[in-house]
């Protein structure tokens, strides 16, 4: 018997008992996430609290965990040598100073750097530039981070401890990666099942079964995370586009004659009410608990894509058994927005506005939170 089934099987019979039926067979959303150990609704710190500290670094890390997000995310990748680190973009250009560096290797993928290379880096004054209103001195300088050390800053609040979002990003360009990233977490203990003490610790989320999640917009990665870690919930990632939903319209965004790619982007959508469901479908076959879908923002902007939250996909997948985590969303109006239309959870860069609306506002000022851990 395959291991899916027997997770899905178990996971399934403590979920009748834990809700009301929600369609025919499933449960409400709340008790879904409940027996996989994942708050409701949940705050996900997209790449950190990348608002306010440049993204994937120890300020925007340390900063989303004690402002008590439930989990930190991070874009998977693996250096030269093998070592897994957080990268958001398939190269370094955005958000270093690679050009200045290692001229010659500037548009190289990350993957062709040692991560005593990486190390080099300045992952900081990007932001200072570009954000001079958030700017920090000390965020000059800051590092690339490794898995390994993304896991020691999720511990280290000992009153709150956040779990980890990770996606393995771009997996083709790192085959095996699921691999590692099994061998990694299994070495630090976060593969081993939590206790039903635990499960419940106000300490946070990253105490409980719940402790981990995985994401991929990749079907086969999807696959192989399944295969290397039956036991840990699943998200498959979902936008309309290459590689995931098909497009209503064939135009391209060459051809749309439109300026911006993400006005383009905000126009599509998928080719039937059928296309979005095979998604679905798909995920829920392959082992996923939930699915997280596109949204489309009321200030537009480069994280605004296709509205994949509306009431009825939501329903759909709700009725599949499944959640909903929505990315990347950072504004009241589209927080109001996205929740009144069913989702379970929200990928945010401003943790701190996302606790707030949900009332759980942090204790202490962004400015606070980031004086105490040196920024
Ligand atoms: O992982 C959810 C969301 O982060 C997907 O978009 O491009 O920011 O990784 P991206
Ligand atoms: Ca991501």
């Amino acid at each position: 018997m395959p291991a899916t089934f027997t997770r899905s099987a178990l996971v399934l019979s403590l979920l009748f008992g834990l809700g009301q039926a929600h369609a025919a067979s499933h449960p409400e959303p709340k008790a879904i996430a409940a027996a996989h150990g994942i708050p409701h609704p949940a705050v996900i710190a997209h790449r950190g609290a990348s608002f306010d500290a440049p993204e994937s670094t120890a300020a925007a890390y340390k900063l989303a965990r004690d402002l008590g997000a439930d989990y930190l995310e991070m874009d998977l990748q693996r250096s030269k040598d093998g070592v897994l680190f957080a990268l958001h973009d398939d190269n370094l250009q955005r958000t270093t100073d690679v050009a200045s560096k290692f001229p010659e290797r500037k548009d190289s993928p990350a993957t062709a750097f040692t991560m005593a290379e990486l190390k080099t880096l300045d992952a900081g004054s990007w932001f200072n530039s570009k954000y001079p209103d958030r700017a920090r001195p000390s965020y000059a300088g800051l590092k690339i981070l490794t898995l390994d050390e993304i896991i020691d800053i999720a511990r280290a609040n000992p009153q709150h401890k956040p779990g980890l979002y990770i996606e393995t990003k771009e997996p083709q360009l790192f085959p095996g990666i699921e691999h590692d990233l099994k061998e990694k977490l299994q070495d630090r203990g976060w593969l081993s099942p939590a206790g039903s003490k635990l499960a419940k610790s106000a300490l946070g989320v990253g105490q409980g079964k719940g402790k981990v999640i995985l994401q991929t917009f990749d079907k086969n990665s999807l696959q192989l995370l399944e295969k290397e870690m039956p036991q840990v919930p699943k998200i498959l990632l979902l936008w309309v586009g290459e590689g995931s939903i098909e497009p209503k319209s064939a135009v391209t965004f060459a051809a749309s004659g439109e300026k911006d790619k993400n006005v383009f982007y905000g126009k599509q959508e998928p080719k039937s009410e059928a296309e979005f469901k095979q998604w679905v479908d798909y995920a829920k076959a392959q082992g996923a608990i939930g699915t997280g879908p596109s949204a489309k923002l009321t200030q537009g902007g480069d994280q605004s894509y296709s509205d994949l939250v509306q009431p009825w996909m939501n329903q759909y997948t709700h009725d599949q058994g499944m959640l909903v985590h929505v990315y990347t969303v950072d504004e009241p109006v589209d927080y109001e927005k996205v929740m009144a239309a069913g989702v379970d959870g929200i990928f945010t860069n401003r943790a701190s506005e996302l606790l707030k609306f949900y009332k759980r506002p942090a204790a202490g000022s962004i400015d606070d939170v980031l004086k105490k851990n040196g920024f």
